[in-house]
């Protein structure tokens, strides 16, 4: 009969050594909730696809952050809704315009609260695509423009940080210019830089009211199959002045987020996108799968691939889920 001589199971025995010898844990300082905003008063609209989110009106989004930062969370990101849009997104450079409002108000009632900005266009735009259009193309080096725009509308009304989505070539260091231009050197630009053409995003076109309303994403979005297209995009990101750099989406990304840990030196963020959240869910209500088991495992399997943050619909459940481990 063979005896083993190492014994891996030595360090499994017992719940106390596990908890000693793990090597990787969430914190809450890890987490940053996206929240979404639109017009009007007393509204707090279901998300259908996205089981415990809403489209919140300004009062209620002051409400929601001064409840989560009582649990303990202290980063959000933001998304606006406006009530009109246009061939180039005039609400998103507007200081009257939907996150404008937002931040005016979040930062009013709970200053200390850090307030992320998603800076990109889709949303504001009729078309549903990231920038300006020339014919049914994406106009890059007009997009800078007005990504630039747009940073200085989101740091002049209290933005904490900005974070463009876009994958617009040449839009970090676009944005760091417009904003040190204004004297905005202090804050930071975390950059959607491996961001792909994902089906995941699905449930949050649906939030943000944000499809493209023809073609797709693909022109600027990365192609899935591709990975060495990620470590150059993140290069490039950092060389413009990126502070902190993301992948988007995560779980099915988890080979990026490693590769890109282990080749740059900057802060790696990850997005674990509308879709990943969804599927947990409809899954759980089936009663197919653990929820809380799961939202853990999936967290932990990004921050172990090497996220360092993680954007995640889940936050609020986690928070409140970890002061019971
Ligand atoms: C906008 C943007 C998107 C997401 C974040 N910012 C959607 C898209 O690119 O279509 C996706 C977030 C999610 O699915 O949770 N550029
Ligand atoms: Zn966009």
């Amino acid at each position: 009969m063979y005896i083993p001589y190492h014994r891996p199971r030595r360090l499994r025995v017992n719940s106390r050594i596990r908890n000693m010898v793990r090597e990787t844990s969430l914190s809450r300082h890890d987490l940053i909730l996206p929240l979404f905003v639109v017009y009007g008063k007393d509204k707090k609209n279901p998300i259908g696809s996205m089981p415990g989110h809403f489209q919140l009106s300004v009062d209620h989004l002051v409400r929601e952050i001064r409840e989560i930062y009582k649990i303990g969370i202290e980063a959000v990101i933001l998304f606006g809704i406006p009530e009109k849009k246009d061939e180039r997104g005039f609400d998103a450079l507007s200081d009257s315009g939907i996150i404008a409002q937002a931040l005016k108000a979040v930062k009013d009632a709970v200053p200390e609260m850090y307030v992320i900005t998603d800076v990109c266009f889709c949303e504001y735009t009729d078309h549903g695509h990231c920038g300006i259009l020339r014919g049914n193309e994406l106009d890059n080096d007009a997009t800078l423009e007005i990504l630039g725009q747009q940073v200085q509308v989101h740091a002049r009304n209290g933005a904490d940080m900005v974070a463009p989505s876009g994958m617009i070539d040449g839009m970090v260091g676009a944005i760091r210019e417009a904003l040190d231009s204004e004297g905005y050197i202090h804050i930071p630009i975390m950059s959607y830089a491996a961001k792909y053409a994902s089906g995941y995003y699905g449930p949050f076109r649906d939030a943000a009211e944000s499809a493209p309303q023809f073609g797709d994403r693909s022109g600027y979005q990365m192609d899935p199959a591709n990975a060495n297209e990620a470590l150059k995009e993140v290069e490039l990101d950092v060389e413009e002045g990126a502070d902190i750099i993301m992948v988007k989406p995560a779980l099915p990304y988890l080979d990026i987020i490693r590769r890109v840990k282990d080749q740059f030196t900057l802060p790696v963020a990850a997005y674990q996108v509308s879709g990943e959240f969804s599927m947990i869910k409809a899954a759980a209500e089936r009663g197919w799968i653990d929820h809380d088991r799961i939202m853990l495992e999936s967290l932990t399997s990004i921050k172990r691939a090497g996220a360092d943050l993680i954007l995640t619909y889940f936050a609020r459940e986690v928070v409140n889920k970890l002061k019971l481990i």
